[in-house]
């Protein structure tokens, strides 16, 4: 007779590493006017969270924030086990930034663009070692010596990603990147986007208009009358 073999149980320990990202309570006037408050919520090493809400709710104010470039009246941000202090001038080690406008320097070509941040942090004579990779997956190599203006919207983006992602940042903060791009390009770049995240497990908060957009991240935040509320459907 064949030997049964003994069922055995497996006993899981609960997952217990610390968020990358943790905001508490973390409030935002602009005067006497409250923008935002008590926003809490932590984000996991390599998920997606998208937040929505109308324009002037306070959508970018609170990318800044957790970015450490903007000042909050109380609450904190921690990143990778740090504190985040807001309004420095330079955002933390570790996060990039795409924007809606893109930020290229007008006056530098594509390459010295997307090596600019990289050689700010690791010196001029190193390379980020997801160049040729980045390069392809974005599409980049055929615009590297043009300057950004001889470049369209949805190039420009492309560049921007590249830019903010050569450092290999843990967290990536993504401001309406669509928003100033037709439909099927927009889409286009988003997709990239969430490829490239998947691909570097870099965590993404994503702001933006799009329901559709929003459905592809892991969760969904709704920024409405001064609270930020997860949804749930
Ligand atoms: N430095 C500032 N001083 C005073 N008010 C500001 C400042 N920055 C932003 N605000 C105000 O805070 C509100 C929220 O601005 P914010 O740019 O965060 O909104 P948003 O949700 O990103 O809007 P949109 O969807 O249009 O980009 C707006 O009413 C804006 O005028
Ligand atoms: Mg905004």
């Amino acid at each position: 007779m064949e030997a049964q073999t003994e069922a055995t149980t497996e006993v899981r320990k609960p997952i217990s590493a610390a968020p990358l990202l943790a905001v508490e309570n973390l409030s935002k006037r602009f005067g006497t006017q409250p923008l935002w408050q008590n926003v809490s919520f932590t984000l996991q090493k390599g998920e997606s969270l998208s937040i929505c809400g109308v324009s002037g709710s306070g959508k970018s104010t609170l990318l800044l924030a957790i970015g450490g470039l903007e000042t909050v009246q109380s609450g904190t941000v921690t990143f990778d086990g740090r504190p985040v202090v807001g309004g420095q001038r330079a955002h933390v080690e570790g996060i990039g930034y795409v924007f809606q406008h893109y930020h290229l320097i007008e006056e530098l070509t594509v390459r010295e663009n997307l090596l600019l941040p990289f050689s700010i942090r690791f010196g001029s004579k190193q390379m980020p070692d997801i160049w040729d990779e980045v390069l392809d997956l974005l599409g980049l190599r055929e615009f590297l010596d043009r300057l950004p203006t001889t470049l369209s919207g949805g190039e420009q983006q492309r560049a921007a990603l590249a830019r903010a992602i050569l450092a290999k940042p843990k967290l990536l903060l993504a401001d309406e990147p669509t928003g100033s791009l037709d439909e099927a390009t927009g889409t286009c770049v988003m997709e990239l986007l969430l490829r490239v995240c998947q691909r570097f497990c870099m965590s993404l908060i994503l702001v933006t208009h799009s329901a559709m957009f929003a459905a592809r991240t892991d969760r969904r935040m709704l920024l409405k009358d001064g609270f930020l509320r997860e949804q749930t459907a």
